[in-house]
């Protein structure tokens, strides 16, 4: 007797490990059961997918959602929409709320919040402080916990360790993987001054390069110290490219679509505060910068740092406006432009937003297209063209700073454990969001 799937995704080219190759998938149980030739068997549903490339779920290992505390620009249920209607089928979401997320009480009711009401699978970043370092051994390991999160230089949120003596003190007890915002802020604080009233342009002189490369060698030096492995997000020079090169062992590497898209003074002359975030969207030579960082293999993931703020905080003076831009529905088509225009191949986007997250941050079962692991799938249309607009994103704060921007390319669906959540640009199935789990931490699930 043909076996029987819940569901069959027909006809697409599957982009994976080990090419892009023209099979049919097979889901049971929310897992992928079978790949191959499946045009005997039967299923539940069966979806044809001819003309389409599926590419294992993209996972956004940076998002700030703001809940609690900040609601009125985003919760864990519009952003997670967001992602979906993005294509993203699991996001790891900062610690910058308000509680902070520092404790295991905060971290444990942020899980339960988005238990089944996100719309994705997620984890969550623990904050590592001064004073939380000796507990943080225990607290990176709590269930859902994607590892601990560090603001070395301030940003949104009041999460600070500017000194090497608190940085010392996290990485030398802690296990896994952490991440850091990297600016000094001793430098920062000295340059204040440098900000022009009304001039967003002056953002990435204040926070100039010599802020990032300074805190990254310090955070390098510190991690070597220990044998701590410490990921660097939104890499935004050409400098710290070239550093961090030299010490890939205990250093990984992320960038974000806006740096490899955006650049100064441009961005500002068009966007105003829109185009404010930390750290800064800087020159043309930054841009070309990380770019060749993504070609030579450099840089590990790729995260959106989807930072949502509403259209009236933005619309403050510089530099009383905040810094931050929505990022998680777009980070898909802005790859796939990238992709079309012949600046990375489609391989490489899967290494650097499925494989690589799995990789760095070893979660169990996901990141690639192979049977036994989460039918997770982000299935694009290659070929489409589309304008992307502010009506479209979900988030609740509404906005993007490529509204109006014609993309070609575009993801068309989102299957989460074998089910379909986005289809069509619509919303499909309620909220089933789950816990993502660790290799590391599996005992603790
Ligand atoms: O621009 C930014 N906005 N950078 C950050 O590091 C934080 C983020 C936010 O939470 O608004």
């Amino acid at each position: 007797m043909a076996p029987i799937y819940d569901l069959i995704l027909k006809g697409a080219t599957v982009v994976n490990h080990d090419g892009a190759v023209e099979r049919d998938i097979g889901v049971t149980g929310g897992r992928i059961a079978e790949l191959g030739d499946l045009s005997q068997a039967s299923a539940a549903e069966v979806v044809a997918c001819r003309g389409l490339h599926i590419l294992p779920g993209v996972i956004d290992t940076q998002v700030h959602f703001r809940e609690p505390g900040m609601t009125h620009k985003e919760d864990l249920e519009s952003g997670s929409r967001s992602a979906v209607m993005g294509g993203v089928t699991a996001v790891f979401e900062m610690p910058n709320t308000n509680p902070l997320t520092i404790t295991a009480e905060a971290m444990a009711s942020k899980v339960a919040a988005g238990h089944h009401r996100m719309h994705c699978d997620f984890a969550f970043f623990i904050g590592g402080t001064r004073e939380n370092a000796q507990s943080l051994p225990e607290l990176e390991r709590l269930p859902g916990c994607a590892g601990v999160k560090v603001f070395m230089g301030s940003s949104t949120g009041s999460l600070l360790v500017e000194d090497d003596e608190g940085l010392d003190s996290i990485l030398k007890v802690i296990r896994r993987r952490a991440s850091f915002h990297s600016e000094d802020e001793y430098r920062l604080n000295e340059r204040k001054d440098l900000r022009i009233p009304g001039d967003p342009r002056s953002h990435p002189v204040w926070r100039d390069e010599v802020t990032a490369l300074r805190s990254t060698e310090r955070l390098v030096r510190s991690a070597r110290k220990y044998g701590a492995r410490v990921h660097v997000l939104h890499i935004t020079t050409a400098q710290e490219m070239d550093f961090l090169k030299e010490h890939k062992d205990v250093a990984s590497v992320e960038v974000t679509p806006h740096h490899l898209t955006l650049f100064a003074p441009d961005c500002y002359e068009r966007l105003g505060t829109l185009a404010q975030m930390n750290p800064p969207v800087r020159d043309a030579v930054h841009k070309a910068g990380i770019w060749r960082g993504v070609e030579q293999g450099i840089v590990d993931v790729l995260g959106s740092d989807h930072a949502p703020h509403t259209l009236e905080e933005k619309a403050k003076e510089y530099p009383a406006s905040p810094s931050g831009m929505t990022g998680v529905q777009t980070l898909v088509p802005l790859m796939l432009d990238h992709v079309n225009a012949g600046r990375l191949s489609l391989a490489r986007f899967v290494d650097l937003s499925s494989a690589g997250p799995a990789r760095l941050f070893g979660i169990a079962r996901k990141g690639r297209i192979a049977v036994g692991y989460d039918a997770d799938l982000t299935i694009v249309d290659l070929k489409r063209r589309e304008t992307i607009r502010n009506d479209w994103v979900a988030s609740r704060a509404g906005w993007t700073p490529y509204d109006g921007v014609a993309v070609t390319g575009w993801p068309v669906g989102t299957v989460l454990r074998g089910r379909r959540v986005m289809w069509n640009g619509e919303l499909v199935t309620p909220g089933q969001g789950e816990a993502v789990r660790f290799m590391e931490t599996l005992g603790a699930c």
